[in-house]
């Protein structure tokens, strides 16, 4: 598809030095397109029973965007955010088949869906737990490549 600059070749210029040193460009592009494109987390076979919990880490050394994929009591998978959502302890680290996610700081309990169960401490709190106090839940879409 043509845009219409292309006859114009010879007036273009390279793109100035600093977009490639600046490094808070870095993370603006890291958001606008890597955090928003595809990218491969797991094989599902190792998703195969109810309770299995993968954690990965998306574009390790780049984003390294901490996520687990889950597969709940009803069979179905979920992706999540890896990072608790009260203190941002990292939840899970290594694969395991659980029946619920519990943070290892002040012991909040996730299910596999990523609901907030019980949280120490908040027992009686006033509109607990909150939409945020879930973990986020990640887009994702499963593939067989055969
Ligand atoms: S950081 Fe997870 S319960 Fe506090």
């Amino acid at each position: 598809m043509k845009t219409g600059n292309e006859d114009n070749i010879g007036s273009m210029r390279t793109l100035p030095s600093m977009f490639y040193k600046d490094p808070s460009l870095l993370e603006e592009m890291k958001e606008m397109i890597f955090a928003r494109s595809w990218q491969l987390v797991t094989d599902v076979d190792r998703l195969k029973a109810p309770g299995q919990v993968v954690p990965h880490s998306v574009m390790e050394g780049f984003l390294n965007e901490p996520i687990i994929m889950t597969r709940d009591a009803d069979d179905q998978l979920h992706c999540l955010s890896n990072v608790c959502t009260h203190r941002g302890n990292l939840l899970v680290e290594g694969e395991c088949h659980a029946q619920s996610l519990r943070c290892r700081y002040h012991g909040r309990r996730f299910s596999l869906d990523g609901q907030m169960v019980t949280a120490p401490g908040f027992e009686g709190v006033a509109d607990f737990p909150a939409d945020s106090d879930h973990l986020q839940s990640v887009p994702f879409a499963s593939r067989r490549i055969y």
